[in-house]
């Protein structure tokens, strides 16, 4: 945990924040348990990401609430008993626990119910946040006497925009978890790219890389993707054999100590070097991101980045023959859709795609962006103008979906901007992703973490130690 003053610190910017025009009771809700297959076989417990901000309390079973009136804030948890120290050791008793938390009121799991009805009974505004895991629906759902879409409906837009605008700004206790979950991340890229081998399973790779959180205490961020299919782009299938001539695309990331995020994508030949195919691709892609980093600064509209990486990436595919036509056009009418389906990026702190549970709409995008429905513009998640503190992903790709082109080539979509003809010859091509995780600064950006091998000569230095 941080020191206790750093929670009581969050708190009270959150009560400064919602009290002057808020009565009530703000609600968090912890996470409990997940069972895999039966009730005692969990997945490994994840807290969830706002209860840590604001309580920093890493146990199941915890909820809490601060009472705007006065201020008071109570955490709500069983106290261990001799049955669960025999199955988990010692633990903090619950008081140890409000302490380092910097204060609260302790009470058990049942006077929370008591109080949300209490409230209720009083007309008490009851705020509290999207809740996501079903155990918490179905814990409002008893305790306010609501069904869920009443539920729904009724999260409080004040408090999501209360935590939006505490998280999203980082302080520097947060960026030296952050710089740490970054540096464990590239180190799981540079063992990526000195494992990976013609003859080994993408499984292998996939091994090797998780093993580096894993042997530092922590876990991944997200499930790895590991794939030489990069143009399947959440692909967590990892059975492939490994060929030479193939492409690796490697999208992994570490959590820090205290949970924040790292978030990273390399791509590189499974041989020691790119073929010419490979690397020409690859060189477009770096420039989209190079375009992107030459932009970041406080006050510019992260759809634009979006858009200039964009440009940049139609311009280098139309100077390798695969698209044609005027540039600003064939952006403006999103012809780069079919290289590049997805967003520049996302913000990243405590969740990898962070907050996204609070709802894109408060924390990618503000009243004066509305979602796109184009096909890449529509899965950018930070459209917002950038603020010194915010940490985002920058990762830009371009590949080869062939049943995505043949759609398109069946309706001759955009056909004055693509050179259909010429794209067959990379349907086995895969895909390229490169993504670095960056705080923005005063008057720019810094790229969080170690470095990790970017440019074509980085990488194929980094290959070579594959195969000596
Ligand atoms: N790295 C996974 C994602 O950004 O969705
Ligand atoms: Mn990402």
């Amino acid at each position: 945990m941080f020191a206790p003053d750093i929670y009581r610190q969050r708190r009270s910017a959150l009560l400064s924040l919602l009290s002057p025009a808020n009565q009530g009771l703000l609600l968090f809700l912890g996470n409990e348990e997940s069972p895999m297959n039966y009730r005692d076989n969990v997945y490994k417990f994840r807290q969830d990401s706002t209860f840590l901000y604001f309580f920093g309390i890493d146990r199941p079973g915890m909820n809490a609430t601060i009472d705007l009136a006065d201020g008071s804030a109570t955490l709500y948890g069983e106290e261990m008993t001799i049955d669960h120290v025999i199955w988990m050791g010692p633990q903090p008793s619950l008081q140890e626990l409000a302490e380092s938390s910097g204060g609260l009121n302790i009470a058990t799991p049942e006077a929370l119910p008591a109080r949300i009805s209490r409230g209720i009974g009083s007309n008490e505004p009851l705020h509290y946040l999207p809740a996501y895991r079903g155990d918490s629906i179905l814990n409002l759902i008893r305790w306010c006497g609501k069904s869920q879409e009443a539920l729904a409906a009724g999260v409080s837009e004040a408090f999501i925009r209360a935590v939006v605008a505490l998280r999203s700004i980082k302080s520097s206790e947060e960026l030296v978890q952050l710089e740490q979950a970054c540096s464990r991340t590239a180190t799981m890229h540079i063992t990526g790219m000195k494992t990976a081998k013609p003859g080994l399973r993408e499984s292998d790779v996939m091994a090797a890389v998780r093993r580096v959180p894993l042997s530092m205490g922590a876990d991944t961020s997200f499930p790895i993707i590991c794939s030489k299919r990069g143009e399947v782009l959440h692909n967590h299938h990892h059975d492939n054999l490994l060929r030479s001539g193939d492409l690796l695309l490697l999208d992994a990331g570490s959590e820090s100590d205290l949970h924040y995020a790292g978030d990273m994508t390399r791509t590189f030949p499974v041989d020691a070097t790119f073929t010419q195919k490979q690397r020409e691709i690859y060189e477009i892609v770096l420039g989209g991101m190079e375009t992107a980093f030459g932009m970041i600064k406080p006050g510019i509209a992260y759809r634009d980045v979006h858009l200039a990486a964009a440009r940049s990436m139609t311009e280098g595919l139309q100077q390798l023959g695969l698209m044609k036509g005027d540039l600003d056009e064939s952006v403006a009418a999103g012809a780069h859709g079919v290289f590049f389906p997805h967003g520049l990026g996302h913000m990243m702190g405590l969740d990898v795609h962070d907050m996204e549970d609070l709802g894109e709409k408060y924390v990618g995008y503000t009243d004066e962006f509305t979602r796109s429905t184009q096909l890449g513009l529509k899965s950018l998640r930070l459209a917002r103008h950038l603020q010194e503190g915010f940490v985002l992903t920058v990762e830009p790709g371009i590949y080869f979906i062939p049943p995505l082109i043949e759609k398109w080539k069946a309706t001759d979509a955009h056909s004055a901007f693509i050179n259909y003809d010429k794209l067959e010859a990379y349907y086995s091509f895969g895909g390229v992703r490169i993504e670095d995780d960056v705080l923005v600064t005063k008057d720019g950006y810094k790229i969080l973490g170690t470095p990790a091998p970017k440019s074509v000569r980085e990488v194929e230095e980094m290959r070579q130690e594959a195969f000596s």
